[in-house]
């Protein structure tokens, strides 16, 4: 596992950083040579217009990323455990796969696609919960070169249809139902309704795993278990480039139709490695848990490609974190001794919302690391996590990077790299980020502030938007020509630490003053009866916008009225009066997305005067709070 591309001490790290931005093609071949297996080494490590925009690397190479998760370690590794899958409910059995038992059952459900009509380039949607053949399947995809798309198993029989048709999939992949907490997801039944409107698809396969009763459309259907015990269990991996498709992953955009955003074989490859080890410093012996659904980024890149290729043993959870009661998470991490815990701000404020007691009462002295991603974390929730969960003693890896950038961008690495609360600290050797101003001109000393770009390609990077390389170019390569634009605003300490502010289109300009809605919502969060805030700007006369904050409390506030006095006096005192805000409305829940992030466009709308029409909400967790915020609205 030692290798002089995964830094030990501080200096390596610098080190590293320093020869990946000097002289990157050589950075990355040697890494690419030393750390992988290739069925044929490249001609050329990179090649790259950000201007059209177009970007290869590892070109002429070929490869199969499964030989690289699951073969390479078998000699090794065979018998270690590859996935530990815990279901939804404590009282089934967790299954502990190991590499050998991995490879066979991806050979095996690569061979029933096989046997299905799948070929390479094909697409095929993945719509099932977080169960081992989920797993098996992304895998099987990759092994024979068909293109995997997955589709979130919370999706709407809309959302799924529009991603499949966007894909022209001709094979879909569900269950009979899904678990989630006390609840059955009627997987089948969506994806029927799904498929009435999508032609390509010539075969859906069904996971049997909650035993509903389903419709069957038999020339369609065919259950899982049934192909699968007819399949062989070798299956030669396919030759796939390096720039070839590995698949496709649909992300919401500011248009409302969702980028499918494609990631290639080589690049995504080397980049999940190199970004997993490095930032979570996983040991050979560690238990490491990525919290997240497999049917996100987050899933693909640090629950299955990255863990799996550096041989690690990565943790795959069926359920929900309230679910038999909040003490879920930590009686999963007792039970397996986890050592590695990565997870989204979202989950750590309303485990801190629950009562102490449930973290407590469970052993959490395995754990050595923690990680957060999805969103910037509030400072209260940080410090809860590392207090209560950390004990104080566990590095926070807070880990900024997008479904676009395939891994992680900027981040501390774990015990190497200082951290520093709600900075995501340091950019990943090969990142070379910059910070442009209004103008379009990069801020060069420190500190800075502005709209976070990065100057140079690397190995992760989306390659386009399938089907529409224009909507890619337009949405990330033409702001800030030459440059990959993210679409987050950011500051840079005086030690060149960056922290991400949000999302730029939540700046809210009052009285001419710029006001990032996320620095007014940590402010407010700063209160300690406030759970979750969301703020958003609205019109107003005299000031242009001005600042409406929906908020949701730890309990029952005994005063409504002093408790807005009070968030209002802690946002003055903490960024200034100009932005405190001028509405606050107590809210039972915030509108968010299945991935945890809140829905600020329908809050916006709210806030504006709009108490209708807020377009496709069947996507959100909990659309019920819609209502109720609307017709609360003040
Ligand atoms: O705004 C940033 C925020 O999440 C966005 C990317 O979302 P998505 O593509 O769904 O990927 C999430 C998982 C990688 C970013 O543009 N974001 C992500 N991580 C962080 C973050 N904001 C602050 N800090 C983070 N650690």
């Amino acid at each position: 596992m030692a290798s002089k591309f995964i830094a030990s001490t501080l200096e390596d790290y610098r080190k590293l950083y320093k020869e990946s931005t000097v002289d990157p093609e050589k950075f990355w071949h040697e890494f690419a040579t030393e750390e992988f297996i290739w069925k044929r080494k490249w001609n050329t490590v990179l090649q790259y217009d950000l201007l059209k925009p177009e970007i290869r690397w590892f070109e002429g190479a070929q490869l199969n990323i499964t030989e690289n998760c699951l073969d390479r370690h078998i000699s090794e590794l065979g018998n270690k455990t590859a996935i530990i899958w815990e279901p939804n409910n404590p009282d089934e059995s967790t299954l502990h796969i190991t590499y050998k038992e991995l490879l066979s059952n991806v050979n095996r459900a690569a061979n029933m696609l096989k046997s299905l009509g799948a070929k390479k380039g094909d697409r095929i949607c993945l719509y099932m919960p977080m169960i081992p053949e989920l797993a098996y399947a992304v895998l099987a995809c990759a092994r024979i070169g068909a293109i995997h798309s997955v589709v979130f198993a919370g999706f709407s029989a809309k959302s799924l249809a529009d991603r499949i048709n966007d894909a022209q999939c001709n094979i879909v992949l569900t269950a009979d139902g899904g678990f989630r907490g006390s609840k059955v997801t009627p997987l089948k039944d969506i994806a029927d309704e799904a498929l009435s409107s999508c032609p390509s698809v010539q075969k859906c396969v069904v996971v049997r795993r909650t035993e509903s009763a389903v419709n069957w459309h038999s020339q369609r259907d065919v259950w899982w278990h049934e192909e699968f015990a007819k399949a062989s269990d070798t299956c030669e991996a396919e030759t796939m480039d390096a720039e070839d498709m590995l698949f496709i992953l649909y992300t919401s955009g500011s248009t409302g139709k969702p980028k499918g955003m494609v990631h290639t074989c080589g690049g995504y490859m080397v980049w999940t490695n190199f970004t997993f080890r490095n930032v979570f410093q996983y040991k050979p012996e560690d238990i490491y848990w990525c919290t997240a659904d497999v049917g996100w980024i987050t899933g693909h890149s640090y629950i299955l490609y990255g863990p799996l290729s550096a041989g690690a043993t990565t943790l795959m959870f069926e359920g929900i974190p309230s679910y038999p009661d909040m003490g879920r998470f930590w009686e999963v991490v007792e039970k397996h001794r986890v050592n590695i815990f990565y997870t989204a701000p979202t989950a750590i404020r309303s485990l801190e919302a629950s009562d102490r007691s449930f973290a407590d009462s469970h052993d959490l002295s395995t754990l050595k690391t923690l990680g957060t991603v999805g969103e910037p974390i509030n400072l209260e929730a940080w410090e809860w996590y590392d207090e209560v969960i950390g004990k104080k003693h566990c590095p926070i890896v807070d880990t900024w990077w997008q479904t676009e950038t395939g891994g992680i961008m900027i981040s501390s690495l774990a015990g190497v790299t200082p951290d520093k609360p709600t900075f995501a600290t340091y950019p990943m050797p090969g990142v070379q980020p910059a910070i442009m101003d209004e103008q379009g001109t990069e801020v060069l000393e420190n500190p800075a502030e502005g709209r976070l770009c990065i100057k140079f390609p690397w190995p992760g990077m989306a390659r386009t938007i399938y089907g529409d390389h224009e909507r890619f170019r337009q949405t990330y390569y033409s702001t800030f020509p030459g440059n990959y634009f993210t679409g987050d605003g950011c500051k840079r300490d005086e030690n060149g630490m960056y922290r991400i502010t949000g999302r730029v289109d939540d700046i809210v300009i009052v009285s001419g003053h710029n006001l990032g809605t996320a620095e007014i919502e940590n402010a407010i969060n700063e209160h300690p009866l406030v759970n979750e805030s969301a703020v958003v700007g609205y019109p107003h006369d005299i000031k242009g916008n001005s600042i409406y904050a929906f908020i949701t409390c730890i309990h029952k506030p005994e005063n409504i009225e002093t408790l807005k006095r009070e968030v209002v006096d802690v946002v003055s005192k903490l960024i200034g009066p100009i932005a405190k805000p001028e509405k606050i409305q107590i809210c039972t829940g915030l509108p968010k997305t299945r991935s945890g992030k809140i829905m600020r466009r329908i809050l916006r709308k709210i806030a504006s005067g709009e108490t209708d029409n807020f377009g496709d909400i069947s996507t959100l967790l909990n659309p019920e709070c819609v209502e109720e915020i609307a017709s609360n609205r003040l």
